[in-house]
C-alpha cells in the first residue's frame, strides 16, 4: 500500500507526514527533545502558543538554522491562532508574536487552532459565577478566514487551515472562502478515526493530521485533573496491535503510526524521550497489509479523549460538539 514520506497541499507545498507534536512538554524538555529530533531527521515540528513553549522551540531552531546545519526550506513549522485569539482583529498580531517567539520570518502552516473563542483574563480563560468558561457567542469563522487569507499574502505563513472544526463548520468555510484550508488537524487515532472528516478531507484535497496519534496520554491527566470523567485508553497494549507489532517486530507505537500513514494522512505524535522520538520516526522499512489495515480499521471505538470538556461549560457552545 501507497505510504508517503510526504503529503502534497493543496498549494503545492509539501509537508512531512510525520512531525513531532510539542504539547504538554516544559521548555527544558522541549529544547533537549528538539535537538535530538532535527538530529535524528525530523523535519516537520507542531507548534502553538497555547503550548506555552514557543521561545523555547524558537531557540532551538536559531540554533539549527544559524549553524546552517539545516536550511529553513528544508523544515515544515506549524503553529495555530490560539483561542482567545480568534477574531480578524487579532490574526496579524498573534502570528507575528508566535513568529517573534520562534525566531523565524514564516511559518509554513497557520491554523484556528479551535473553532471556539474564549477571552482571557489574568493569563487564564475567563469563568463565570459557576466557574464555567465563557464562551464568545460572535465568532465569525468566514471574517476570520479572511484575515487568515491576508497572512499568506503578506509572507508570514505559507499555507493556512484549521483545526478542531467539525463538518458543518468545515463545509460552511469551503462554501464562503476564496482560498481553501490546505490542512485539518483533528484528534484521530485507533479508537477514534474519523472516517467521516477524512473522506469530506479528501474530497476536498485537504491534508488530514492526526493529533494525539498514540491516543494521549496527557489529554487524559488533564481531564481527569478537571475532574472530568474520562476512560483511559491504552492503544499500545490492544492485543490485535500488540499481534500485528510482533509479526513485524515493530512496537506497538509504530504500528499505530503506519496505520495512519497508511491512510494518507499525516501524524504529529508527541514524545520527549530519545528512545521513543527516534522509534516514532522510524516507521518507513515495514508496510502493513490489506488485512492488517482492515482488522485495524475495525476497531474504532468512536472514543474521543479531547472534546475540550476539560473547560467545563463548553457544552452550551451553540456549535458543540466538534
Ligand atoms: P513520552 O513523551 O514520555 O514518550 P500523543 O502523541 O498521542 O499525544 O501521545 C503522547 C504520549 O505517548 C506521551 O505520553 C508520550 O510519552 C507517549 N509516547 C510517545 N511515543 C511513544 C512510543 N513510541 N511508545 C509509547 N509511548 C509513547
Amino acid at each position: 500500500m501507497a505510504c508517503k514520506k510526504f503529503l502534497t497541499l493543496n498549494n503545492g507545498l509539501k509537508m512531512p507526514s510525520i512531525g513531532i507534536g510539542t504539547w504538554m512538554a516544559p521548555d527544558h524538555e522541549i529544547e533537549a527533545a528538539l535537538d535530538l529530533a532535527l538530529k535524528v531527521g525530523y523535519r516537520h515540528i507542531d507548534a502553538a502558543p497555547v503550548y506555552l513553549n514557543e521561545k523555547a522551540i524558537g531557540r532551538v531552531l536559531k540554533k539549527w538554522l544559524d549553524s546552517n546545519q539545516i536550511k529553513r526550506e528544508d523544515l515544515f513549522i506549524t503553529t495555530k491562532l490560539p483561542p482567545p485569539a480568534n477574531r480578524p482583529s487579532c490574526v496579524e498580531k498573534t502570528l507575528r508574536n508566535s513568529l517573534n517567539d520562534l525566531q523565524l520570518s514564516y511559518v509554513d502552516m497557520y491554523l484556528i487552532h479551535t473553532p471556539f473563542s474564549v477571552p482571557e483574563t489574568g493569563g487564564d480563560f475567563e469563568r463565570d459565577a459557576n466557574g464555567d468558561i465563557v464562551i464568545d457567542p460572535t465568532t465569525d469563522h468566514i471574517e476570520i478566514w479572511k484575515t487568515m487569507e491576508k497572512m499568506v499574502e503578506l509572507g508570514l505563513t505559507k499555507s493556512i487551515g484549521i483545526s478542531n472544526f467539525n463538518k458543518k463548520q468545515i463545509q460552511r468555510l469551503l462554501d464562503n472562502s476564496k482560498t481553501k484550508p490546505s490542512n485539518l488537524q483533528i484528534e484521530l487515532h485507533l479508537y477514534f478515526q474519523q472516517n467521516e472528516l477524512v473522506d469530506l478531507c479528501k474530497a476536498n484535497n485537504i491534508v488530514v493530521t492526526a493529533y494525539s496519534p498514540l491516543g494521549s496520554r496527557g489529554i487524559v491527566d488533564l481531564k481527569k485533573s478537571a475532574g472530568v470523567k474520562c476512560e483511559s485508553i491504552n492503544l499500545i497494549e490492544n492485543p490485535k496491535v500488540l499481534e500485528i507489532a510482533e509479526n513485524h517486530k515493530k512496537t506497538p507505537a509504530q504500528i499505530l503510526l503506519r496505520w495512519i500513514i497508511q491512510r494518507d494522512v499525516c501524524a504529529i505524535p508527541k514524545s520527549t524521550n530519545p528512545e521513543r522520538l527516534q522509534q516514532n520516526l522510524n516507521i518507513w522499512d515495514f508496510e502493513l497489509s490489506n488485512d492488517e489495515m482492515s482488522s485495524l480499521s475495525k476497531l474504532d471505538k468512536g472514543i474521543r479523549v479531547c472534546d475540550f470538556s476539560f473547560f467545563k461549560g463548553m457544552e452550551k457552545h451553540p456549535e458543540f460538539p466538534w
